[in-house]
């Protein structure tokens, strides 16, 4: 598909190599239309599929989408177990068509709180789509940036412990090695719909100088022109890392 946008952002050449997105508005996208919420989810799988058939037409290499926190298994029950059974959904449905597309999937976050079936679906959508090389997609299921965190301070004051490691010797580069995201590149930019101007406990860490794009689009409205819209706004942005001239 020809798109104006995507011939624009080539023109530009400075694609965002890692993209994350807060996917936010199932909800409110359901509300709407007086349905109940997990049809909001359900939905939102198609801007799924749509978010990732764009990113691999950008060139971008890294897509982490937030698929469940660790806040939404507080969730009523009814939504918590609609939402794992759409994710186990998602791995059985798009398996075939993610590995055509060359779409590598990684899985992170506190997977041991998922049930057996979840599990097996998860496990094997990422043996088959192992190799591809379009694009590497991150699912964060189960995740949040604090829980991250304290699990990195626990390993690192485990090697500690254990002699391997000196406390004076913890660095950046020591504490980023203990993350779920170790040896990746930070996000560049951050999407977030639904209009709300939040973090929401999503990688704390790693979004210390990512670029944040905030639209107003509900996640099952959300389409791969809004994903270029999107990269077309950071290539508009004087990235700086706190120093004054720009790169
Ligand atoms: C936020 O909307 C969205 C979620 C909690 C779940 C995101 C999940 C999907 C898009 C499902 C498909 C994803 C994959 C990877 C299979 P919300 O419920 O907080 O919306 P609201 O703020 O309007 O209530």
């Amino acid at each position: 598909m020809s798109s104006e946008r995507l011939d624009r952002i080539r023109l530009h050449g400075d694609v965002p190599g890692h993209v994350a997105v807060i996917m936010d508005g199932n909800g409110r996208w359901a509300a709407e239309r007086g349905l109940p919420r997990h049809l909001g989810h359900r939905e939102g799988m198609k801007a799924v599929r749509e978010t990732i058939a764009g990113a691999v037409e950008a060139g971008i290499q890294i897509l982490t989408l937030f698929a469940f926190s660790t806040e939404n298994w507080q969730r009523p029950r009814q939504e918590v177990s609609a939402l794992i059974r759409l994710l186990e959904l998602y791995a059985r449905r798009e398996r075939e068509e993610l590995v055509r597309q060359g779409v590598e999937v990684h899985v992170l976050g506190e997977l041991d709180r998922v049930d057996d079936v979840t599990r097996r679906a998860v496990d094997s959508i990422v043996a088959e789509t192992r190799g591809g090389t379009a694009l590497r997609l991150n699912l964060m299921i189960s995740y949040g940036g604090r829980e991250e965190l304290i699990r990195s301070a626990r390993i690192l004051a485990e090697r500690v412990q254990r002699g391997e490691l000196r406390a004076e010797d913890i660095d950046e580069e020591a504490l980023e090695d203990t993350l779920f995201t170790r040896q990746l590149p930070a996000p560049d930019l951050l999407i977030r719909t639904s209009g709300e101007y939040r973090i929401s406990n999503f990688m704390l860490w790693q979004l210390a100088y990512t670029e944040l794009h905030i639209t107003p689009v509900y996640w099952p409205d959300f389409d791969r022109e809004h994903l270029f819209e999107a990269i077309l706004d950071y290539q508009r942005r004087d990235r700086r890392f706190g120093r004054v001239e720009s790169r």
